[in-house]
């Protein structure tokens, strides 16, 4: 039997920490004290205008390309989820590709499921190597969410932030991603979404986030709890052996009522948010590689990596790790 593990994490986040004092200095009217109690974040990073989600994701790749211990060129598969690419086309990890010097190399697409990205990509990535169609897999979440946000509305430019987390998924004999679940609901899209396109050399349409902040709070608490435990119960195992919970990094109040709703402490859940707000499908992925990086996270321990977001799309992972 093939299965599929993770062997080695990486992330990066562009430039220096902006804080919420800084983006009151830029003139946003709002406080330290209502970003941090409304969402847990204190901070983000913001990519310089001549960055690209595929400049993120390059560094992220190395990084873990590096801790998994081999090549570039040993990677045959890249999957990268993004909700702000390069270019219309080609795809983000056709450049990832590029960048990092492969040639020839296997597939490399995109995946568009905005916050749950990752998730998707990593169950994609899982299917094609448990296939036996490849063996080394870079799953990578790399966003500029800086470049769709209205920064004239506080509801939502506070919020969110750039950066990139990578895996690599390599082919095993030890069981390392146990079950995964994947969902959509498309009748929810007008909740949170960029309702605006490119055509004729125009804008058309709104080419900003929009959010309804409340209804995305309530949605999200429901399906992180549904979602986790549909992957615990597939795999017959109980919530109180996961060690970590590492939930898509977006609001602390909304990771608290997850946790609380499957009865794990939050002494057991990774936040990272404060640092980098809401990174959307780089969020998972820079959490899994900072709590790598700290020690925290242990070969031998087992996690649930789940998210959601636009669409509505949401899924979650349990991994021996
Ligand atoms: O990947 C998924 C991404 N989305 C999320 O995770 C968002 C989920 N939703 C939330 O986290 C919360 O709904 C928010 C943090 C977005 C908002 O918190 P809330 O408690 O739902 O606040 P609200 O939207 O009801 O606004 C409350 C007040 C309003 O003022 P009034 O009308 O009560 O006078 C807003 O105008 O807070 C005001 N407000 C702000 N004040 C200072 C909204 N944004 C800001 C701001 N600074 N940045």
């Amino acid at each position: 039997m093939i299965y599929a593990r993770i062997a080695g994490t990486g992330s990066y986040l562009p430039g220096e920490p902006v804080s919420n004092d800084d983006l009151v200095k830029r003139g946003i009217d709002t406080s330290d004290e209502w970003i941090v109690s409304r969402s847990g974040i204190r901070s983000r990073h913001l990519a310089a205008a001549d960055t690209g989600a595929s400049d993120l994701a390059r560094v992220a790749a190395e990084r873990a390309i590096e801790a998994a211990g081999c090549e570039a060129e040993d990677i045959d598969l890249i999957i990268v989820a993004t909700s702000t690419p390069d270019y219309i086309f080609p795809s983000t990890a056709a450049l990832v590709q590029s960048k990092l010097g492969i040639r020839n190399g296997g597939a490399a697409f995109d995946v568009q499921a905005v916050c749950s990205g990752f998730i998707y990509a990593l169950s994609v990535a899982e299917k094609f190597i448990r296939s036996g169609s490849n063996k080394r897999a870079l799953v990578i979440g790399a966003e500029v969410f800086s470049r769709i946000l209205d920064w004239s509305d506080r509801g939502t430019c506070v919020l969110f932030g750039d950066g990139a987390g990578a895996v690599v998924l390599e082919a095993s004999e030890r069981p390392g991603i146990l079950a995964s679940a994947l969902h959509a609901d498309g009748s929810h899209h007008p909740i949170l979404c960029v309702p605006g396109t490119v055509a004729s050399g125009q804008v058309i349409g709104d080419p900003f986030l929009r959010m309804d902040g409340q209804a995305v709070f309530k949605f999200a608490v429901k399906v992180l709890g549904d979602v986790a435990n549909e992957v615990l119960d597939a795999a017959g195992v109980q919530a109180s052996s996961v060690d970590w919970l590492i939930p898509h990094q977006a609001n602390i109040r909304i990771i608290q009522a997850t946790a609380k709703r499957l009865g794990v402490p939050m002494e057991r859940v990774v936040t990272t948010l404060d640092h980098h707000g809401n990174t959307s499908a780089a969020s998972i992925p820079l959490a899994l590689d900072e709590a790598v990086r700290a020690g925290r996270l242990r070969p031998g321990h087992r996690i649930v990596v789940e998210g959601v977001g636009g669409g509505f799309t949401w899924g979650a992972a349990l991994i021996d790790f």
